[in-house]
């Protein structure tokens, strides 16, 4: 069996009991997570920023210049070589539209001050974290300076508004001075590197900014057996009380109230 074929495989296996498991906010009794899931996860307004994500998606996908990238983490199923249409990033390496709007609305709904992106690429998730809490001071983080670039272009022409930072770092140097950073970080988005041990790692590194606010996001979280395996030691961890498994993203809360539960949705 292809590598491919193999990974098909596991996300059709992991897939199928998700949905067996999933529940929508009928099944929660927990009001923090029905209010979450009925306020938030399936709000249906037509937020005026949607259209702003659109545009900032259209601008990359029409965009066929070409770009070096230097690879991190744990590799691309799509692309075979480091020469890459900045559309084809785009397309295939970035947050997908109806996530964005849900990043946007989680956001906007938590308000949080603080926010850190661990893994920017072309800005498409950093869009909707910027766009969701205007007031919110926003640092990105991202390893390729020439895909840093291009997301540093577009933000200062069209979030002059908006209080971001980039900064071009290899995830771990970073995180391993953490303590320098505005604390607490009442929101981290991690999408950057997706292996067990990267995964693990920033975690580690991490815990000691949060506090009663802090919501964690992981992408990726059925990815492979791997980011399973760290999923699984995340949920159990004993700082770690409400968890909520979209599929796509495992949502980490800190809540010292919140009795450990961990709710598995469909959105
Ligand atoms: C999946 S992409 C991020 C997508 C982005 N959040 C979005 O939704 O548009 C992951 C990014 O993390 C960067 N990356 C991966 N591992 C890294 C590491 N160890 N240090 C720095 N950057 C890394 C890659 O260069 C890539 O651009």
């Amino acid at each position: 069996m292809t590598k491919l074929s193999t990974y098909m495989l596991h996300i059709i296996k992991s897939y199928l009991k998700f949905l067996w498991n999933s529940t929508n906010q009928h099944g929660v009794h927990s009001p923090f997570v029905f209010n979450l899931t009925t306020k938030c996860f399936y709000n249906k307004s037509n937020y005026p920023e949607y259209k702003t994500l659109k545009e900032y998606r259209k601008s990359l996908l029409e965009n066929k210049n070409t770009i070096e990238v230097t690879d991190f983490g744990a590799g691309s199923r799509v692309f075979k070589s480091n020469t890459r249409k900045i559309s084809a990033i785009a397309k295939n390496a970035g947050i997908s539209p109806k996530r964005d709007e849900l990043l946007f609305r989680i956001v906007r709904y938590f308000q949080p001050e603080n926010i850190l992106e661990i893994g920017t690429s072309l800005g498409l998730a950093t869009s909707a974290l910027a766009l969701g809490n205007k007031n919110s001071y926003l640092l990105s983080l991202e390893g390729c300076p020439n895909t840093l670039s291009v997301a540093e272009n577009l933000f200062n022409n069209k979030f002059t508004d908006c209080n971001f930072e980039f900064l071009n770092t290899e995830f771990s140097s970073y995180l391993k001075n953490i303590i320098h950073h505005p604390s607490p970080i009442n929101l981290i988005y991690f999408d950057g590197n997706h292996s067990k041990q990267a995964t693990l790692e920033y975690f580690e590194l991490l815990l000691p900014t949060v506090n009663n606010e802090t919501l964690w996001i992981f992408d990726d979280i059925h990815w492979s057996a791997n980011m399973e395996e760290a999923w699984e030691i995340i949920k159990n961890h004993p700082k770690v009380t409400v968890t909520i498994d979209t599929f796509q993203w495992g949502l980490v809360f800190f809540r010292y109230e919140q009795e450990k539960e961990h709710f598995t949705i469909r959105i």
